[in-house]
């Protein structure tokens, strides 16, 4: 039975605005969702005095749902103030597109956590962030959450490849269990990076591939 999606949704399905990516852009996100192992990358660029979204492009490999949602929230987020463009919810991007069916609720979050994540990537970056929690073993972990495996479509936490976790004086250090070679390391070497190196007591993060 084919899904009762608006002709807004498909519209932006058919024509994604700001699809691509931004080269070196000012803040930076990859978002996975458990519920389907769909991915959702969120790129910006950032006028550092006002603090305006300037450019803002996504990837997305998720479903229908989730690109029209990608290209609702990068429309919408698009010459915001960065703290205007965190506060834009999944409800107002389901609004914007006419409504999305129940079933696809976690597509259109997935789409708008990776907006956020990407603004709090561009906060870290750029030494704002404010609440200054440490960074212990735990912070790490659940950061990983948050990096995908390719091979399955989960996060490395969830996929059980971080062997190990260490974190002291500023030092990151993280064993993952995959050959250095491994088709996908150099990606997950940047993923992981991507997640922890802006950390505000991170001084130096290594990662070892031990398979
Ligand atoms: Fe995975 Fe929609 S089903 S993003």
């Amino acid at each position: 039975m084919p899904l009762p999606y608006s002709e807004i949704v498909m519209e932006h399905f058919r024509n994604p605005r700001n699809v691509g990516r931004i080269e070196n852009p000012d803040g930076k996100a990859v978002e996975g969702s458990p519920a389907c192992g769909d991915m959702v990358a969120v790129y910006l660029a950032v006028d550092p005095d006002s603090q305006r979204i300037t450019d803002v492009k996504f990837e997305s490999y998720g479903c229908a749902s989730n690109i029209a949602t990608g290209s609702i929230i990068t429309e919408l987020a698009k010459g915001k103030t960065l703290e205007e463009a965190k506060s834009i919810t999944w409800k107002q991007a389901s609004e914007a597109l006419g409504g999305l069916p129940p079933i696809k609720t976690h597509c259109s979050v997935l789409a708008v956590d990776g907006l956020r994540a990407a603004i709090q990537n561009y906060r870290e970056r750029h030494g704002l962030v404010k609440e200054r929690v440490p960074t212990t073993v735990e912070v790490v972990r659940k950061r990983l959450k948050h990096v995908m495996n390719p091979m399955t479509g989960l996060d490395l936490v969830r996929t059980k490849i971080v062997r190990d976790i260490e974190v002291s004086g500023g030092k990151v250090r993280v064993a993952i269990d995959l050959p250095a070679d491994h088709q996908f390391a150099a990606n997950i070497r940047e993923e992981i990076l991507e997640k922890i190196e802006h950390l505000w007591d991170v001084d130096e993060v290594v990662i070892e591939f031990t398979e």
